[in-house]
């Protein structure tokens, strides 16, 4: 029975100075099956994803690449924005901190703390972690070196610098952030605060109130663990003198907004709050707040006192999800373990890659990726399990009733079993998906799987093939599995859509089937059905290799880089001159290690050329060479050696790979 009622999901919203991983695709995937079964469900559906935007990660990744600020998180919004569509993602809407629709909420939102008295300015003395932008008591700071611990960003906020000495008691050894391990500054100044201690019993309340508010259960505990302590109010607001790059306070314009009070905003700014519409009231609160556990004090706690200041309802429910590690590694780029999402996806199939997300780890645990896992997981569910139960099925169907699914039979009793439990785990796929346990919906799924195997080994249909007097009890088991693999198909949907339809394509059902209910005889039969071929191709061990090459290839050729190139048009282009040419004597130049001084013949003369190449490759090597050469170029001195072009050339892991012709071509030839 389809049920009416909406449902908003969110995902927190991506910070914008790295190279989205493995861990954004997962919470993303992750709200993308909820919001596509409960649309499947008849509700309405609102999810909301986005791009954190502000502050000083943000600007200082800029900074590092030279390009202005506004450039860079456009860009890097533009990435995440592209993954989504590589990841099938069906979110409605896209925010982003740096929109106007957000900074107008933001404001607004201040402007009506700050009137109420919730917001207040003081003297801040504290310890200041520049990078992680953050302040930190006494108790919580360490010498460095020291090993890191799973802050998300509380405790700042002590005004007065209440019980902050002179750091006398850390002694004089250098005193480190214990999240990130980098020293901290003491800070003094003024700033704003928010009242966020008072609301510290009515939080607590209001979380033992509501039962499945913070999931999973752990993790409520670990909020309440955290509110034992005197809730400390919190620091809102960065002077511009030491970051500009944020929304400004409506009352005071010497700051700008602390970035997790704007972030946490993007749901209630994206749905409409303070529009002139009914929309924020259709959407608000949101049924589910989907996070990893990094960032669970900053919604539990933070975003939830903020909500009740500004008087607004609370959400339904928090959910924060476990970490994934690769090969039992923490991910990251120093590392250089990050794998691209889009790769993996393009390697062994989207579908499969989303799978795998969802179903290799139960839904609040964490999780470790590995390329052998992922592929197995592949081989054992997919492509053995259930690829295998497919074509059994439509063989059978096509082998003994001409390709027609038989026509459902009311009352058929062969099919009790099966039926029975098909439905049975229907209603637990159900239970699994409202709680937001997705690996238990797509343990059912495979469970179901195992039962109509062995629906079919036990009713034997091969014996019954032919008989006379057997037609109805074959037509009823043929009935029965083509209805139980409609039934498996449905669950499919929200997590493998594309391979859902193709499903249903070959059990014969209308293109576009959206896969009916989860009910029993949603299909009449007596259609033809239209087999294509293995849905999930098995991962042998030469696609294997394949498939962990291209996973694992070199950083510098990812293509997320190509959405941050700056573009330049055609007659840009045109202004370089490349010519062929032949390399006709090489040298290195005194006193430098890298630097290697060329001569070429460009046709109508010979240049001298400098290229930083001599770690890489001979003279010798180099001899005769026909090359790829720009012109052009100012002449400049290199070490002294003047050098009166270019030489085109790229670095593979150290090896030198040189633009060339072919060896008949004659020098002086232009590129264009
Ligand atoms: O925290 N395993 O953004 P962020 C699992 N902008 N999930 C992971 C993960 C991992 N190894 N790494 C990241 C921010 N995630 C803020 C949020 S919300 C108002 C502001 C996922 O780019 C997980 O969902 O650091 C985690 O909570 C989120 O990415 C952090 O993303
Ligand atoms: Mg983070």
């Amino acid at each position: 029975m389809k049920k009416a009622g909406k449902f908003y999901v969110t995902t927190p919203i991506y910070y914008v100075n790295d190279v989205p991983h493995l861990g954004h695709v997962y919470t993303t995937v992750a709200a993308d099956v909820l919001a596509r079964y409960h649309r499947l469900e008849g509700r309405e559906v609102f999810f909301l994803t986005g791009t954190d935007e502000h502050g000083q990660k943000a600007d200082q990744a800029a900074a590092r690449l030279s390009v202005p600020v506004e450039e860079h998180v456009e860009a890097h919004s533009a990435v995440f924005k592209n993954l989504w569509k590589d990841m099938g993602i069906s979110n409605d809407d896209f925010i982003r901190t740096t929109d106007k629709r957000h900074k107008k909420v933001v404001r607004q939102a201040l402007q009506t703390l700050y009137d109420k008295g919730e917001i207040y300015s003081d003297v801040y003395e504290g310890w200041y972690c520049v990078p992680d932008e953050r302040f930190w008591t006494e108790k919580d700071l360490k010498g460095c070196g020291s090993g890191s611990s799973f802050g998300d960003g509380y405790g700042f906020g002590e005004a007065n610098g209440a019980g902050f000495g002179d750091g006398s008691g850390l002694g004089y050894k250098e005193i480190c952030c214990p999240d990130c391990g980098r020293p901290v500054q003491r800070i003094k100044e003024k700033n704003y605060f928010f009242k966020m201690g008072k609301y510290r019993d009515w939080l607590i309340d209001h979380i033992k109130n509501h039962d499945g508010f913070i999931l999973p259960v752990s993790r409520r505990n670990e909020v309440l663990g955290f509110l034992e302590k005197k809730l400390e109010d919190l620091c809102i607001s960065r002077p511009k003198t030491r970051m500009s790059w944020g929304i400004e306070l409506p009352f005071d314009s010497g700051y700008v907004t602390y970035v997790w009070f704007d972030a946490l905003l993007n749901y209630v700014s994206a749905p409409g709050l303070y529009a002139q519409d009914s929309r924020f009231d259709k959407w608000w609160p949101a049924d589910l707040h989907l996070i990893g556990k990094d960032i669970l004090t900053t919604h539990s706690v933070y975003w939830i006192t903020m909500l009740k200041a500004l008087e607004l309802p609370i959400p339904k429910r928090i959910f924060a999800h476990g970490w994934w590690t690769i090969d039992g590694k923490k991910m990251s780029k120093s590392l250089g373990n990050v794998v691209n999402p889009s790769k993996i996806a393009e390697a062994v199939g989207l579908d499969q890659f989303r799978y795998f997300l969802m179903r290799e780890v139960p839904f609040g645990l964490d999780g470790n990726f590995s390329i052998n896992s992922l592929i197995n997981r592949i081989n054992v569910d997919l492509a053995n399990n259930l690829g295998n139960l497919i074509s059994r099925t439509l063989t059978m169907i096509k082998k003994y009733r001409g390709s027609v699914v038989p026509r459902k039979i009311t009352g058929g009793t062969n099919v009790e079993n099966i039926k029975t439990a098909a439905m049975n785990a229907c209603e637990r796929y159900s239970s699994h998906m409202g709680n937001a346990a997705l690996s238990k919906a797509l343990d059912e799924m495979i469970m179901l799987c195992d039962e109509l195997n062995r629906f079919i080994v036990k009713s034997r249909p091969w014996t019954l093939a032919g008989k006379k007097g057997e037609e109805e009890k074959l037509d009823d088991i043929l009935y029965g599995s083509a209805e139980t693999l409609r039934v498996i198909g449905r669950m499919m949907v929200p997590f493998m859509p594309n391979s859902a339809q193709s499903l249903f394509k070959q059990l014969g059902l209308r293109a576009g089937y959206d896969g009916g209910t989860l009910e029993w005889g949603c299909v009449e039969g007596g259609h033809e059905i239209a087999p294509e071929g293995a849905l999930f191709p098995r991962i042998d061990e030469k696609k294997a290799d394949e498939v962990k090459d291209s996973i694992t290839r070199p950083r510098g050729r990812e293509p997320e880089k190509k959405s941050l190139e700056q573009k330049i048009s055609i007659d840009d282009f045109k202004k370089v001159k490349i010519v062929t040419a032949t390399i006709i004597s090489a040298q290195p130049v005194p006193k430098s290690k890298k630097l290697l001084k060329l001569q070429v013949d460009i046709g109508y003369e010979k240049r001298q050329v400098v290229a930083g190449i001599a770690e890489r490759c001979s003279p010798e090597e180099l001899m005769g060479r026909r090359v790829l050469v720009v012109t052009n170029l100012k002449p400049v001195k290199i070490m002294g050696v003047e050098s009166n072009g270019m030489l085109l050339a790229a670095s593979d892991k150290g090896k030198l790979i040189l633009a060339g012709t072919s060896e008949d071509a004659e020098p002086g030839l232009r590129i264009t």
